[in-house]
């Protein structure tokens, strides 16, 4: 791991919990590697020329991304993606992921459920763009203009019942082309939640394209989740179902890895999580190592979505 001493907010190597602790079925699965059961080993950031931002607007920009737009190619060759692999390099891989027809499942509570295209649901929405900051539990960071369109406006289109509290996203599962659904122990297909007051919160993002193109396979074609206050293991990727439950969903994660992982995800840097401290963060196509911000910045946002709930790590993790 990238590890840069000279400012104040960097850690010692021995503050991150040692990563034996980390694992509960490290040993099934040592012969995977060291991305097994938790992702993947980070690779050292290449250091490169600055960057100048290009012209967003100001309704892109209002979220503030305060940094400068990740180099496009960073963005679409340094992914996680486990269902075509646990390295960070599975954008070759990811282009068998057959993206026609490709339909969406909203059901469970909800006044009447329904499967739409996508290219139908495209229509129905009002899409924009969105400059946001994407920070990954293994302590990297990117920033990316993300176009598609508000989380609210599906809800809405959804219709869901009063009984409805969270929202359960499911990712495509197709065993032809993803050969990480071999993988054992996963609890396949990726499957993440919400409750419905995030889902509603104006940040919470539905993307379909990213740098004005739509969105690369790799980067999960043709339709994802983009929650910036969230560790980037939240925003599941090539979504084929949504559906409104009644109580709160168990995430892939949490059931992959339950003393790591837990629902809430939200970005904390006082709170390390087994593997990494997140106390700092690697800014992907710079040599950058930068302190990581509660929430990861957007507090003023998103943390009376919160305010009601123990403060304690479960929050954070
Ligand atoms: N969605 C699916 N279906 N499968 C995955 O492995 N990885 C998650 C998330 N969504 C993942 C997923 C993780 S760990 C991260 S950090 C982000 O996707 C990475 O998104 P990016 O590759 O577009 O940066």
């Amino acid at each position: 791991m990238f590890v840069h001493r000279s400012r104040e907010w960097d850690l010692p190597e021995t503050a991150a919990t040692p990563e034996s602790l980390a694992l509960n079925r490290r040993a099934a699965l040592a012969a995977m590697g060291s991305a097994a059961l938790g992702f993947g080993t980070i690779a050292e950031a290449s250091a490169q020329t600055p960057i100048t931002m290009p012209a967003y607007s100001a309704q892109a920009m209002r979220f503030a991304p305060g940094r400068a737009i990740t180099p496009i190619k960073n963005a679409e060759t340094y992914n996680n993606f486990y269902e075509f692999g646990l390295s960070k390099d599975i954008w070759r891989a990811a282009q068998k992921l057959p993206l026609e027809p490709w339909t969406i499942r909203i059901d469970g509570q909800v006044e009447k459920p329904f499967t739409i295209s996508f290219d139908d649901l495209m229509k129905k929405v009002k899409t924009e763009t969105r400059v946001y900051r994407h920070r990954c539990v293994e302590a990297w960071s990117l920033v990316i203009p993300w176009q598609g369109f508000a989380m609210s406006e599906l809800v809405k289109l959804a219709k869901p019942t009063a009984r409805a509290k969270y929202l359960k996203f499911t990712s495509l599962a197709d065993h032809s082309v993803m050969p990480g659904l071999n993988i054992p122990f996963f609890p396949w297909p990726y499957h993440e939640g919400l409750t419905m007051a995030e889902a509603m919160n104006e940040l919470a993002f539905i993307g379909t394209g990213m740098y004005h193109q739509p969105l690369p396979k790799q980067d999960g074609a043709p339709i994802r989740l983009v929650l910036p206050w969230k560790y980037g293991f939240k925003s599941a990727k090539s979504l084929v179902h949504i559906e409104f439950v009644e109580t709160q969903p168990k995430t892939f994660w949490q059931q992959t890895s339950p003393d790591m992982y837990g629902f809430w995800a939200n970005v904390n840097p006082k709170f390390p999580t087994l593997r990494w401290s997140q106390a700092r963060e690697r800014v992907i196509g710079t040599d950058q190592v930068i302190p990581t911000v509660i929430y990861n910045g957007y507090a003023q946002y998103v943390a009376s979505l919160y305010a009601g709930l123990p403060q304690n790590k479960k929050l954070f993790m």
